[in-house]
């Protein structure tokens, strides 16, 4: 049998994420690279976490409970731990960020080191999305979201910091630990994604441009919820499962149970996830700092919506760190139609 080698004919110039991030950066030219620099300090920090995902299983100190809870009350998985650990080493010990807030700490933390407290930046996180998937070796993810600090350089950072309007937002974005790693994220100025090559350790640009189809045929929510669900909600679910709908046929329901997963699908394919309030969860589950505020810029920026069913996502003040409220977001024109179910 004869063996093809197969040569392409045009082969593209690979674009590291490094690279990706000095090119925006000389596009403002009074930039002094902080930023550049903690978006690199994100990615390092991911690809220990990448690293550590892909060995559990195999090693001791990464699969299955923590035996703590967080402040929530969940239950923390030892990856949890591990994650927020790595990402709270990379703030410290990068010097852009004055302090984060971790969906896994009770409260926030102001770096007490001199270089720290000049930092301009907070980054307030979710390290470890989806860990009740882990041990079952299902997608989870790392989200982020980048505020200029309010308070004055030189001293330590402060509540105020943190609860900004998630309008404020620098920079936003998510890495997803699924098939392939893949960090996503924006400035401000569009989506992009990168897929981590694993055998030259570095992301690369795979995804430009990143666009979310205005409408779609794919819905995620937890179903099991739904006798604990506002009657309009359990209408537009209806309406989704019906024939009535755009495509005159019924939309398919996918629901990961991870957010950062569900929401990447829905980002490429089109399609709506929600967390709605519900009774066992009155202001909804997902937190607004760390979950949503980062990925309703995302969505934003690709061109979907994400909102409470009664607000945008982004402007609603945060009165509280570890604040939760009930979470649509999508394809624009299926949020908007789930929104006008509601009353
Ligand atoms: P986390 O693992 O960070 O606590 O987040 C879990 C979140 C989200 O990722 C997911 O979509 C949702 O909780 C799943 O909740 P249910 O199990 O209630 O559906
Ligand atoms: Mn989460
Ligand atoms: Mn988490």
């Amino acid at each position: 049998m004869r063996a093809f080698l197969f040569i392409p004919s045009r082969m593209s110039k690979l674009i590291t994420l490094n690279e990706f991030i000095l090119k925006n950066q000389s596009d403002f030219p009074f930039a002094t690279g902080e930023l550049s620099r903690l978006l690199n300090d994100i990615a390092v920090a991911s690809k220990i976490v990448s690293r550590d995902v892909r060995k559990a299983g195999l090693v001791d100190h990464i699969l299955g409970a923590q035996g703590e809870k967080n402040v929530q009350g969940e239950d923390q998985q030892k990856l949890d731990v591990v994650a927020d650990l790595a990402f709270i080493k990379a703030f410290e010990l990068g010097g852009e960020v004055c302090g984060i807030a971790s969906e896994e700490n009770d409260d926030f933390l102001a770096f007490s080191n001199e270089i720290s407290k000049n930092g301009n930046y907070v980054v307030l996180f979710d390290p470890l999305d989806g860990s009740s998937n882990i041990d079952v070796n299902v997608s989870i993810g790392t989200i982020f979201s980048i505020y200029r600090r309010l308070s004055p350089k030189g001293t330590p950072a402060t509540e105020e910091d943190m609860l900004q309007c998630g309008t404020a937002q620098v920079a936003s974005g998510y890495v997803l630990y699924g098939s392939s790693t893949m960090l996503v994220y924006t400035t401000g100025n569009g989506v992009n994604g990168f897929t981590l090559d694993p055998s030259i350790g570095e992301y690369c640009l795979s995804h430009p441009n990143m666009k979310m189809p205005e409408n779609g045929r794919l819905y995620a929510m937890n179903e099991g919820n739904i006798n604990e669900c506002e009657g309009g909600l359990k209408e537009y679910i209806s309406y989704c499962q019906s024939r009535e709908n755009q495509t005159g046929m019924p939309y398919s329901g996918r629901y990961i149970g991870s957010l950062v997963a569900d929401f990447h699908r829905n980002l490429i394919k089109g399609g709506i996830y929600i967390y709605p309030d519900v009774l066992s969860a009155p202001e909804g589950k997902l937190r607004l700092l760390y979950e949503c505020n980062p990925l309703a810029f995302i969505a934003e920026q690709a061109g979907g919506l994400a909102s409470t069913g009664r607000k945008r996502i982004l402007e609603i003040k945060p009165e509280r760190l570890h604040q939760r409220v009930p979470y649509y977001v999508g394809s624009k024109t299926m949020v908007e139609k789930a929104v006008s179910f509601l009353k």
